[in-house]
């Protein structure tokens, strides 16, 4: 099964019948009127229009997306949106393997460094995305790949922003469980085949003898409720703290997708939230975004409602246990990545251009107009205490 579909498959999802329980969905009219009411009534406030990321600093939080150097260089009023509303940026693509070590110990930083420049000039903080990953790497990289690859890699990479003024944290590992218990063979930690615990545990002490002056994190998807995925998640994170490795936060990918299909689990949800607290590993919201899926409501407008309060709800759970980064998967509609036939849901999506205009995953739209969403965000981190 294709990587999306395997990843949208076994990630934590809403079904609509749990949207009701969660408030996504207002089931009467009034409740309905209610949230869009709170969030139209807020919307006139002053405070609202300001900028996320200074909503976010008002509450000591910081708020950004994935960004793209293409577009950073094509499209001056993305690159315009992304200085005024982040105070963090991923590179969408720039520092994975097949960018940075296309060749074997050749290394080109061109693209991520002129992202790097950019958050320079911006004041915007470089969250390093991602140094091991089955995806993202040059065919000459095995999966895993031997400790001396990895070695070569982290040193040349962590090394190269060592003393960056903007790049503070990296996604040391990203997507090393396993999508379920029959596409792994170490039961305890559900680990994708062939990586071993003890090569996770090597790559971060490498690491950290490159550059200890960073946050680390471990990056997974599928890990927002109490899955079997975020149960094996949370032990993987336990046995690195349990090797005195260093390791400040995880990455809580929130790929979100609404549907009749997947359960999401808010006391799930908040069960892992705790247990990351109880670990001392800092919850990070990494790749926020919110995806609709059948059966779709009848507009536009109702959608961007949907999404809007989801938004919302999940961004209250995540400031209750006192979240402080939240990364949406990108920023605008225009460059979603889940507009790509490859990473759009099949089944509803893949053969239906027609429906693609429902794909509105981000806070603004494709004309970088704030959506209904970006209220929502807004007035999380207004509410956030
Ligand atoms: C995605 C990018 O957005 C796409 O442009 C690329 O084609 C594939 O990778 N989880 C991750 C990200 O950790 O690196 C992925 O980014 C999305 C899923």
């Amino acid at each position: 099964m294709p990587y999306r579909r395997k990843f949208l498959k076994r990630a934590g999802y809403t079904t609509l019948s749990a949207l009701l329980t969660m408030g996504f969905l207002q089931k009467d009219n009034q409740k309905e009127d209610n949230s869009t009411n709170a969030i139209a009534a807020n919307n006139t406030s002053k405070n609202l229009n300001s900028p996320l990321r200074q909503l976010a600093a008002a509450k000591g939080k910081r708020y950004g997306a994935a960004i793209s150097g293409e577009f950073l260089l094509k499209d001056k009023d993305y690159a315009n949106l992304i200085a005024r509303e982040c105070s963090i940026a991923t590179p969408n693509g720039e520092l994975k393997w097949d960018a940075t070590e296309p060749q074997p110990g050749k290394f080109t930083f061109e693209s991520a460094d002129a992202i790097a420049d950019f958050c320079r000039k911006h004041n915007i903080e470089l969250h390093g995305h991602t140094l091991f990953w089955h995806m993202g790497k040059p065919d000459w990289v095995p999966y895993p790949p031997t400790l001396q690859m990895i070695e070569r890699h982290v040193k040349g990479v962590m090394g190269h922003y060592r003393n960056s003024p903007v790049l503070k944290s990296w996604d040391i590992a990203n997507e090393i469980i396993a999508d379920s218990e029959n596409e792994t063979d170490n039961a305890t930690y559900g680990l994708r085949k062939g990586v071993k615990p003890e090569l996770i545990r090597d790559l971060f002490l490498i690491a950290a003898s490159v550059d200890k002056n960073k946050k680390f994190y471990l990056n997974d998807f599928g890990i927002e409720g109490a899955t079997w995925k975020s149960d094996r998640f949370l032990k993987m994170v336990e046995y690195l703290k349990n090797s005195g490795v260093k390791i400040d936060g995880a990455g809580i990918q929130s790929h979100l997708w609404f549907s009749t299909a997947y359960g999401f689990d808010e006391k799930g949800f908040n069960s892992v939230l705790k247990r990351l607290n109880d670990l001392e590993v800092k919850p990070i919201i990494t790749e926020l975004d919110i995806i609709i899926d059948t059966p779709l409501p009848d507009s536009i407008k109702k959608l961007d409602q949907m999404v809007a309060d989801s938004y919302k709800r999940y961004l209250d759970l995540c400031f209750a246990a006192k979240v402080d980064t939240v990364i949406t998967w990108g920023l605008t509609d225009r460059h979603t990545w889940i507009r790509h036939p490859r990473w759009m849901p099949r089944k509803t999506f893949r053969n239906n251009p027609s429906l693609w205009k429902f794909l509105r995953p981000l806070p603004f739209d494709e004309n970088l107009q704030p959506k209904p969403a970006c209220n929502a965000i807004a007035q999380a981190f207004q509410q956030a205490t």
